[in-house]
């Protein structure tokens, strides 16, 4: 039976792709033998020193997925660094993370001498720890594929583009879907050829945390409804600054969809008082914004990698078998 396990503050999520994993497995389809998925929550006890004492179930099974998203990552990373090994030593034999957000992969190149290439050492260290990976939008933008920042056969990046580009679509017709700088190209594009909404992208230059300069597109924007689409806002900034220039141009609405609602600090008053009307995420990390749930999408992932295990590994006893 295989086990999913969750961390007590991401219980509801951890929930809704129990009930998706549960909901296709249909009599005869059920890609893990028939046996359904368990949750069980990793149980911690914070030492007045700031340790934790993690406590898993006492067995597990063959077949085991952690959910964990990786926003406020540092505390997660090490919670993983010890749950993952224990639970290979409970009974895990292949270990999944399902993270529908990947922190660290912004950091993908040294831009002063010295400084740390983070996506590397946090692909290669949950390399190390896990069999596979499913996320959601990793922010990759100078390497091609997730298997090059987590070295992993079975690393699955998935889009929530197409959802969020149908949510869109649902709520603003005919808007024009608007990437707030070069890398959101990747996820307007992908929304757009789901929706038939037309797309274009801005052009950014960072100067520091807070500090973002946005040009606009040579579109005439006036009077349309405009979405800016992107993968991620933190401190909300460079979506302020495309909204801020939308307005000046004349747009008659400017609505935010993303993937990771990270909204650190004061991230949405500054939205706010750029004109944004309303701003919807995915679930991948909790906030009053969530409007479309990633189960949906994590789910026949989880299953098709699972499924695959399985199927090698009856290809290995077969050979070892014929041996
Ligand atoms: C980077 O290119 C990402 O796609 C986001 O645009 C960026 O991380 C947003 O950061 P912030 O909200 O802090 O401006």
């Amino acid at each position: 039976m295989p086990a999913l396990l969750c961390f007590d503050d991401e219980r509801p999520a951890a929930q809704r792709l129990l009930t998706a994993l549960q909901a296709a497995e249909a009599p005869g389809q059920d890609p893990t033998g028939g046996e359904p998925w368990q949750l069980a929550v990793v149980e911690r006890h914070r030492f007045p020193d700031g340790e934790w004492r993690l406590r898993l179930p006492a067995t597990l099974p063959t077949v085991v997925a952690f959910y964990r998203s990786l926003h406020q990552p540092n505390e997660k990373l090490v919670e993983l660094l010890l749950a993952a090994p224990a639970a290979r030593e409970l009974g895990a034999q292949r270990l999944w993370l399902v993270a529908p957000y990947l922190a660290y992969m912004r950091q993908d190149m040294a831009f002063s001498p010295g400084e740390v290439v983070s996506q590397r050492h946090i692909g290669r260290w949950l390399a190390a720890a896990f069999d596979g990976l499913i996320t959601v939008d990793p922010h990759l933008h100078r390497v091609a594929a997730l298997a090059d920042a987590v070295p992993l056969a079975d690393a699955q990046a998935l889009s929530a583009a197409p959802v969020l580009g149908a949510w869109v679509v649902q709520r603003r017709p005919g808007a024009l879907l608007l990437g707030p700088d070069e890398e959101s190209a990747q996820w307007v594009q992908q929304a757009a050829a789901a929706t038939g909404l037309q797309a274009a992208v801005c052009r950014k230059v960072r100067h520091g945390d807070r500090e973002v300069q946005v040009a606009l597109p040579p579109l005439d924007v006036r009077g349309r409804a405009v979405v800016i689409l992107d993968d991620m806002a933190s401190t909300g900034r460079t979506v302020a600054q495309a909204a801020a220039a939308l307005r000046s141009a004349g747009a008659a609405s400017v609505d935010v969809a993303v993937t990771h609602a990270l909204f650190v600090g004061d991230a949405l008053v500054a939205l706010q008082a750029a004109g944004v009307g309303e701003v919807w995420s995915t679930d991948s990390v909790p906030h009053a914004s969530n409007a479309v749930p990633l189960a949906p999408l994590l789910a026949p992932a989880l299953q098709r990698s699972v499924r695959s295990f399985q199927i090698s590994g009856n290809s290995t006893t077969s050979s070892i078998l014929r041996k």
